[in-house]
C-alpha cells in the first residue's frame, strides 16, 4: 500500500480573536518544538486571525502550516464580504477547508459551490481539506455510505490532479463533531474506504492511493490513536481539542 504521510489539521472555527489567535498559535509552536514533529501540521484559524499565525510560523520557525476555513472563487470584484484564492496566498495560507458541515447547513452551501471552491483552489495551488459527512437520520436510515460517496463525487466533478497531495478529504460525521459522540474506528474506516473507492473512479487508482482521508468528529488525544491504526484513516481534522495547544500537540505526537 502507497505510504501516506499523517496529516493533523485543526478547525479554529469561529474562536480566537487576532492576539488570542497569536498566543495560542506560539502555545501551539512550543509545545510541538519541545517534541519531533513525524505528522504534517496544519491550523485553520478564523480570516482575521490568518496574517497573526502566519507571522508566527515564520518567525518563530513554528512547524506548521496555515489553512483558512472557506474561499470564495470569485478572483475578485463586487462580492461584499467574501476573500479569493490570491487573498489567502497572500497571507501564507497553502490549505482551505471547504464544504464543512456548519457551512452547507448554516449557510446552505450546495455541492455546486463546493465544486467551484475546489477548481478555484487547485487553479491557485492551495490545498482543498474537502468535508463531507451524514447527519444522525441519515446513519439510522442506514444510508451513510452512499451519502458520502455521492458528496465526494458532486464535489469532484470535472476536476483531474496529477499530484495526490493537491487534495485531502475529512470525513466528519455530523452526529460526532461537537458534541462528545465520535463515530468508532470501524465507523470511520468503513467509510473512509468506501470514500478511496469514490476517489479512484474519480481520479484514478494510482492518485486515490494516495490522497489523505481524515477524520473529524470528536476526536481528542484519547481517541486518535485508534483512528490511526486503521487503512484509510490518515489523520485527523480537529475541532474543540485544537483550541488547547497542548492537547493538539498530544495529537500531533499521536500521529
Ligand atoms: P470537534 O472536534 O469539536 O467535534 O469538531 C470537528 C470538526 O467539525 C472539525 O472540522
Amino acid at each position: 500500500m502507497t505510504a501516506r504521510k499523517h496529516l493533523i489539521a485543526g478547525n479554529w472555527k469561529m474562536n480566537e480573536t487576532y492576539s488570542e489567535g497569536v498566543t495560542l498559535a506560539q502555545e501551539l509552536a512550543n509545545c510541538l518544538k519541545s517534541g519531533t514533529v513525524e505528522a504534517d501540521v496544519v491550523v485553520c484559524p478564523p480570516f482575521v486571525d490568518l496574517k497573526g499565525v502566519s507571522g508566527v510560523i515564520e518567525f518563530d520557525s513554528a512547524p506548521f502550516e496555515l489553512g483558512a476555513q472557506n474561499v470564495y472563487w470569485e478572483p475578485s470584484g463586487a462580492y461584499t464580504g467574501e476573500i479569493s484564492c490570491d487573498m489567502l496566498k497572500s497571507v501564507g495560507a497553502t490549505y482551505c477547508i471547504i464544504g464543512h458541515s456548519e457551512r452547507r447547513d448554516y449557510f446552505h452551501e450546495t455541492d455546486e459551490d463546493i465544486n467551484k471552491k475546489a477548481q478555484a483552489l487547485l487553479s491557485a495551488h492551495i490545498i482543498p481539506i474537502l468535508c463531507c459527512g451524514e447527519d444522525e437520520h441519515v446513519r439510522e436510515a442506514g444510508n451513510h455510505v452512499a451519502h458520502v460517496t455521492a458528496q465526494i463525487k458532486a464535489a469532484l466533478q470535472n476536476i483531474s490532479i496529477s499530484d495526490p497531495c493537491a487534495l485531502v478529504i475529512a470525513y466528519e460525521p455530523i452526529w460526532a463533531i461537537g458534541t462528545g459522540k465520535t463515530a468508532t474506528p470501524e465507523d470511520a474506516e468503513e467509510v473512509c474506504a468506501a470514500i478511496r473507492e469514490t476517489l479512484a473512479t474519480c481520479l484514478g487508482e494510482e492518485i486515490a492511493q494516495g490522497i489523505r482521508i481524515l477524520y473529524g468528529g470528536s476526536a481528542k488525544p484519547g481517541n486518535i490513536e485508534g483512528f490511526l491504526e486503521k487503512d484509510n484513516v490518515d489523520g485527523a481534522l480537529v475541532g474543540g481539542a485544537s483550541l488547547v495547544a497542548s492537547d493538539f500537540a498530544q495529537m500531533v505526537d499521536r500521529a
